[in-house]
C-alpha cells in the first residue's frame, strides 16, 4: 500500500527521493521516511506525518548527503503511525537498514526466533522483524545477496523491500513477493519504485520484476537474481505515457482532473479495440470461437471495480444470455464455490496489484478456469499472470477515489457484452451497430455533464453538515448507486448506504430522518414508476430527495427537491453517464467540508493487503 524508492547515482539522493515520493504519496501517506548511504554510515530522516512535514524537517538543516537512498512513505498496517514506527527501519548497529510494503505474516515467530539470538525491538511493526531477521543471516553470510535468499525462505507474508547495506556502498537492493516494483535505468544513475510514475522524470526505461526477483541496483547498472541467488536476465521496457499525466494540470486536486479525464479514457479504451470499423478482441484471447464456448461469467473484483461488475452482469445476462456472478474477490477466495468449466472469469482491477483479487485470480487459475484480467496498470502482477488482460487506457490515476478508472472499465465490459452477444447471436446486427455508436458518443455526453458541475456544487453545500445518505437503484442503476455512495462515503466522510430501492422498505426506512440525503438514480425506463414509488417513500418521510434520471424522463418531477438530468443513451450504457452527478456530489461535499479530497483518511489508491 506504501510508497517505495530506492536511488543510487552522481546526484543528491535526498532531492531524488523526497520528489519521487510526492508521486507516490497517494499510495499511502500516514508517515514518510528516507534513508542515505554515504561513507559507510547509513543517516535517516522519518517522522509520522505527510512528506511535507519530513520537507522541512531537512530544510531545516539535518544533514543527509549522499547519493544512495532509499524512502517510503507508509500506510500502517502494524502498529500506529508514529516517529518509531516510520520506515525505514533498521538494524541495531545499521548494517541493514529497509522500506517495506506489505505484511509479515510470521513476524510473531520471527521475533521470537531472534530474540532468542539477542535481538531487540523498539517499533510495532512487522517489518522490524524481517529486517533484523536480514541482519541475522547477513551476520552469518557477509552477502546482502545470500542474507536476502535466505530471509525470504522464512518470511511468510506479501512484501517488498529495499534495503542498503551500510557496508555495501552505492548499492541498493531490493525484492518483492506480490507487492509492485519496478526498476529504472539512468545515465549513471538507477532506480527502484512502486510505480513508474515517480520516476518518469529521470528515466523511461524499466525493468517489470516478477514475483520473487531479486534486484540490485549500483549506478546506471541494475542486475537481477532468482531465490536461489543466480542471475537472471530481464527485458528493458521503454514506458510510453508521458510524465504530464500523472501531474496535476492546473486542477485544484487529482479526483477533478481525472473527473475531467473520464471522456478521454472512454474514447482511449474503445478505440484500443475498435479497429477499422469492428471490435477485435482477439489480443485478449477472445476470438469467436473461444467467446462461443463461454457458458457462464465469473466477475471478480474489489470496491469500485466490483460496481463495474455489478453493472456489467445485468448487462451482460441482458444482451448475450450467459449467467454471470459477480463476486468480491475477498469473499471468493475463501469460498469453496463449484466452478463451471466452460466458464471465463473476469477480473476487474484498475491497479493491477489488489491482494484479495490477486489470490482470486489464481484460485480461478489453479481450478483450470480462464482468466481475462481488465486492468489499468501496464505490467502489474494481475495484467501478466492472467491469461489474457484487456488494458483499460485511462493512463495514471492518481486520486484514491476511482473515477476515470471506473468509466473505462465500464467500457471494457460493454464492448465484452457486446461481442459475446454477437457471437452467441443473442442480438440483430443492426443492433449492434446502434450500440457501437452509443459508445462513440458517450465521450461527448461525459463533457456536456461536466459542463454543468456548478449546479452539483450549489447542492452539496447543502450537505456539509449532514450525516447520513442513501442511494437508491434498481438493477444497472443498483449497480451506479453503490459507486455514488462509495465515492461519497470515501472521500466526505458523510455516511452513506447504497439500497436496491426494492429493499428499502425491509429496514434501511427506519433511518430516514427530515433533511437525509435520498439521492434516487433513474435511468431504465422500465423501472422508473418502481424507484419512483421509493423515492416517494423516503419523501414522505422528510428525506431530501435528488433524482439522477435520463433526459426526458418526467416521472417525479414534481416530487424531486433536485434533479440531474443525464443525456439519453441506450439503457445499458447509462452507468456512464449517471455516475458522472455523483461523482461530482462526493467531491464537492469534501471540499465543502474541507477535506483531503486526493488522499482520504485511512485508504490508500492500492490495497496490496488482505
Ligand atoms: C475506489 O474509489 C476505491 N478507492 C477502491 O474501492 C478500489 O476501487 C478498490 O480498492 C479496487 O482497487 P483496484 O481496482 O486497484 O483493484
Ligand atoms: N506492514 C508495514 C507497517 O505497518 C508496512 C506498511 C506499508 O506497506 O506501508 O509498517
Amino acid at each position: 500500500m506504501c510508497g517505495i524508492l530506492g536511488y543510487t547515482g552522481e546526484r543528491q539522493a535526498s532531492d531524488i527521493l523526497l520528489a519521487g515520493l510526492a508521486r507516490l504519496e497517494y499510495r499511502g501517506y500516514d508517515s514518510a521516511g528516507i534513508a542515505v548511504l554515504s561513507n559507510n554510515t547509513v543517516k535517516v530522516a522519518k517522522n509520522k506525518g505527510r512528506l511535507r512535514v519530513l520537507e522541512e524537517k531537512l530544510k531545516a538543516g539535518q544533514d543527509i548527503s549522499g547519493t544512495c537512498g532509499i524512502g517510503h512513505t507508509r500506510w500502517a498496517t502494524h502498529g500506529e503511525p508514529s516517529d518509531i514506527n516510520a520506515h525505514p527501519l533498521w538494524s541495531d548497529d545499521m548494517s541493514v537498514v529497509a522500506v517495506h510494503n506489505g505484511i509479515v505474516e510470521n513476524y510473531r515467530e520471527i521475533k521470537n526466533m531472534l530474540a532468542n539470538h539477542g535481538y531487540a525491538f523498539y517499533s510495532q511493526t512487522d517489518t522490524e522483524a524481517a529486517v533484523k531477521l536480514i541482519d541475522f543471516y547477513y551476520k552469518q553470510e557477509k552477502s546482502p545477496l545470500r542474507a536476502i535468499t535466505q530471509a525470504i525462505k522464512v518470511i511468510e507474508g506479501s512484501y517488498c523491500f529495499v534495503m542498503l547495506f551500510k557496508d555495501y556502498p552505492g548499492e541498493v537492493w531490493g525484492v518483492r513477493k506480490d507487492n509492485p516494483l519496478i526498476a529504472g535505468q539512468g545515465k549513471g544513475e538507477s532506480f527502484l519504485a512502486s510505480d513508474v510514475s515517480a520516476i518518469l522524470h529521470d528515466t523511461r526505461q524499466v525493468y517489470y520484476l516478477d514475483n520473487m526477483d531479486i534486484v540490485q541496483l549500483k549506478k546506471g547498472v541494475v542486475r537481477f537474481f532468482d531465490t536461489e541467488g543466480y542471475a537472471k536476465h530481464k527485458e528493458l521496457s521503454e514506458v510510453t505515457w508521458d510524465a504530464q499525466a500523472a501531474e496535476k494540470g492546473g486542477f485544484e486536486h487529482f479526483m477533478m482532473k481525472e473527473i475531467h479525464e473520464q471522456a478521454r479514457a472512454v474514447r482511449d479504451t474503445f478505440g484500443s479495440v475498435f479497429h477499422s470499423g469492428k471490435i477485435d478482441l482477439s489480443d485478449s484471447g477472445l476470438t469467436d470461437d473461444a467467446m462461443k464456448n463461454i457458458s457462464q461469467i465469473y466477475i471478480i473484483a474489489c470496491g469500485s471495480a466490483y460496481h463495474v461488475g455489478a453493472a456489467a452482469q445485468y448487462i451482460i445476462e441482458d444482451l448475450a444470455k450467459i449467467p454471470v456472478r459477480v463476486e468480491l474477490a475477498s469473499e471468493f477466495r475463501y469460498r469453496n464455490m463449484p466452478l463451471s468449466r466452460d466458464s471465463l472469469a473476469v477480473i476487474i482491477s484498475q491497479s493491477g496489484e489488489t491482494a484479495d483479487t490477486l489470490a482470486a485470480m489464481r484460485l480461478a487459475k489453479q481450478n483450470g478456469i480462464k482468466t481475462l484480467a481488465i486492468v489499468n496498470v501496464v505490467g502489474s502482477t494481475i495484467a501478466r499472470e492472467a491469461d489474457n488482460v484487456f488494458y483499460t487506457m485511462a493512463g495514471p490515476e492518481i486520486a484514491v477515489a476511482t473515477t476515470k478508472a471506473y468509466s473505462a472499465q465500464l467500457i471494457a465490459c460493454y464492448v465484452l457484452a457486446m461481442e459475446l452477444a454477437r457471437v452467441k447471436g443473442t442480438i440483430t446486427p443492426t443492433y449492434y451497430e446502434n450500440l457501437i455508436g452509443e459508445i462513440q458518443s458517450l465521450p461527448e455526453k461525459i463533457d456536456e455533464i461536466l459542463d454543468e458541475k456548478e449546479r452539483l456544487s450549489e447542492i452539496a453545500a447543502k450537505f456539509v453538515n449532514a450525516r447520513n445518505a442513501f442511494y437508491l437503484g434498481r438493477n444497472i442503476d443498483y449497480a451506479v448507486a453503490m459507486e455514488g455512495s462509495l465515492k461519497m462515503k470515501e472521500i466526505s466522510y458523510l455516511h452513506s448506504e447504497a439500497i436496491a430501492a426494492g429493499e428499502m422498505k425491509h429496514g434501511p426506512i427506519s433511518l430516514i430522518e427530515r433533511g437525509m440525503l435520498v439521492a434516487g438514480i433513474m435511468t431504465q425506463k422500465n423501472l422508473s414508476l418502481k424507484i419512483a414509488s421509493n423515492m416517494v417513500e423516503a419523501k414522505s418521510r422528510g428525506g431530501f430527495i435528488l433524482v439522477v434520471a435520463m433526459r426526458g424522463c418526467e416521472t417525479l418531477k414534481e416530487e424531486s427537491d433536485f434533479t440531474f438530468y443525464v443525456p439519453e443513451t441506450d439503457e445499458h450504457f447509462a452507468a456512464s453517464l449517471a455516475v458522472i452527478p455523483l461523482q461530482l456530489m462526493g467531491y464537492y461535499v469534501a471540499v465543502a467540508r474541507k477535506l483531503d479530497v486526493d488522499k482520504p483518511r485511512n485508504l490508500a489508491k492500492s490495497v496490496t493487503v488482505e
